[in-house]
């Protein structure tokens, strides 16, 4: 086990963005994949149940009526990463992906990373030469990140995702990788649920479990638990939306603006006596950020209303007082989304004996880019991401 405090970077989108907290972290030493032929037989024989099963479903065309078709349960670091299970090849190798909305590419670490590439050292690796479905599309792939760059190869695969099969999936594997967050991280690469339009080359997975149609309708919802001592993570389902976990009278919609990002107009700002109006922004839905990130002499407006302590990019209240904090309003297209106190707070453990309390939502010099609602705001939510309407539905989350 290895402890020691480093800045994490929450975020993970392409638009140059970095926030920081100090951070004490525990790394775990974690199984390196599936490591026996008795473990991949039995990965196999669970893939093959699940097939046969979806086969069977397809035939009477009730796909997704299934308890788990098309769900990916998802494990929850800290309240600041969200992550999935995902296989590659045959036979399968393991990786766990961040779930991302804010890009558009699958990557994961390359058993031919680079030695100066830390990350790939204590992360599960894809070897293609282990795979009899790998083809190599004999392109390079790079996409910055606000951490830095992945360079990786590009090929063709087949990818297992909660209980389907896809064919002939792009990806990279990484040769490089964007800076420390990924060599702390206990995922090992990122799942891009983006549009198309923003991916570095060929579609996203849920563009291809759609025209491969393993899932009827091109929508997928995603459930991220803000209680971070629950082991049930949360969760994310391709094809549909899960009614056990959403209270369907409060749901909402909001229009997007292009189809790049999950972009969408954000009107303002409301806190206590304080109402900000915006002209012109934008905001991006991305579960691969932690926080939300507004422009800063906004943000520090709202600092001030309640009675934030700012210590360089990060600002705290006390633990004891996240009870009173006044609850913020985002307002997008005449709907306000409401979050208490409790939501907008993340607890970080800064040193061994304390907690502090950091205000999930970050100011940044954003000069017109988008503003972010990452996880902070979407854990509040069930959201429902539907590509053919381009629009985003927010439901309250039960549970
Ligand atoms: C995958 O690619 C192969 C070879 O290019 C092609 O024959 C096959 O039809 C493709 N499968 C799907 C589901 O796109
Ligand atoms: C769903 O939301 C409505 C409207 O806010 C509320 O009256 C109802 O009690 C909620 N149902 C559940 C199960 O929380
Ligand atoms: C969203 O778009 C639909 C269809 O274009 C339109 O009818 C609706 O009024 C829009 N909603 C908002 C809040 O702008
Ligand atoms: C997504 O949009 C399509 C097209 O309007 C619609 O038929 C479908 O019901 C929507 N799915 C969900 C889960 O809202």
């Amino acid at each position: 086990m290895f402890t020691g405090a480093f800045r994490l970077v929450f975020l993970l989108c392409l638009l140059g963005i970095v926030v920081h907290a100090q951070f004490r972290l525990t790394l775990h030493r974690r199984k390196i994949g599936l490591k026996s032929y008795s473990e991949y037989s039995t990965a196999l024989n669970q893939w093959r149940e699940q097939f046969h099963r979806y086969k069977t479903l397809k035939a009477t065309s009730k796909i997704l009526k299934a308890a788990d078709y098309g769900k990916v349960k998802l494990l929850n670091h800290m309240n600041a990463e969200y992550y999935g299970e995902i296989f590659l090849g045959s036979p399968p190798q393991r990786f766990l992906v961040v779930i991302d909305t804010g890009s558009s590419d699958l990557w994961v670490p390359s058993k031919q990373c680079s030695f100066f590439n830390l990350a790939c050292w204590i992360h599960n690796k894809y070897d293609h030469t282990k795979s009899s479905t790998y083809h190599d599309v004999g392109k390079e792939m790079r996409i910055s990140y606000v951490t830095g760059s992945m360079v990786g190869r590009i090929g063709e695969e087949e990818v297992r995702i909660g209980g389907m099969l896809l064919k002939n999936q792009t990806f990279a594997e990484a040769i490089e990788e964007p800076g420390m967050t990924f060599v702390f991280s206990e995922f090992d690469g990122v799942m891009g649920l983006g549009f198309s339009e923003l991916a570095e080359y060929g579609s996203p997975v849920h563009y291809n479990m759609y025209h491969q149609k393993l899932i009827s309708d091109f929508v997928f919802s995603i459930y991220l638990n803000r209680d971070e001592k629950d082991s049930f993570g949360g969760e994310i389902l391709f094809g549909g939306t899960d009614e056990t976990k959403y209270n369907k009278t409060t749901l909402r919609y909001v229009n997007l603006t292009e189809t790049t990002f999950w972009q969408f107009k954000l009107d303002g700002m409301k806190v206590g006596d304080l109402k900000i109006d915006l002209d012109d922004v934008l905001a991006i839905a991305d579960t691969g950020a932690s926080l939300i990130i507004g422009e800063t002499e906004v943000i520090n407006k709202f600092y001030t209303t309640i009675g934030a302590s700012v210590d360089g990019a990060d600002a705290y209240v006390d633990c004891d007082k996240v009870d009173q904090l006044p609850p913020v309003e985002f307002i997008i297209g005449n709907q306000a989304f409401r979050l208490e106190g409790k939501d907008y707070i993340i607890k970080v453990k800064s040193y061994i004996f304390w907690t502090k309390c950091l205000i999930g939502i970050a100011g940044m010099e954003l000069g017109g880019e988008e503003w972010i609602l990452g996880d902070v705001f979407l854990g509040r939510y069930y959201t429902i991401f539907n590509v053919t309407e381009g629009r985003i539905g927010f439901a309250d989350r039960l549970r």
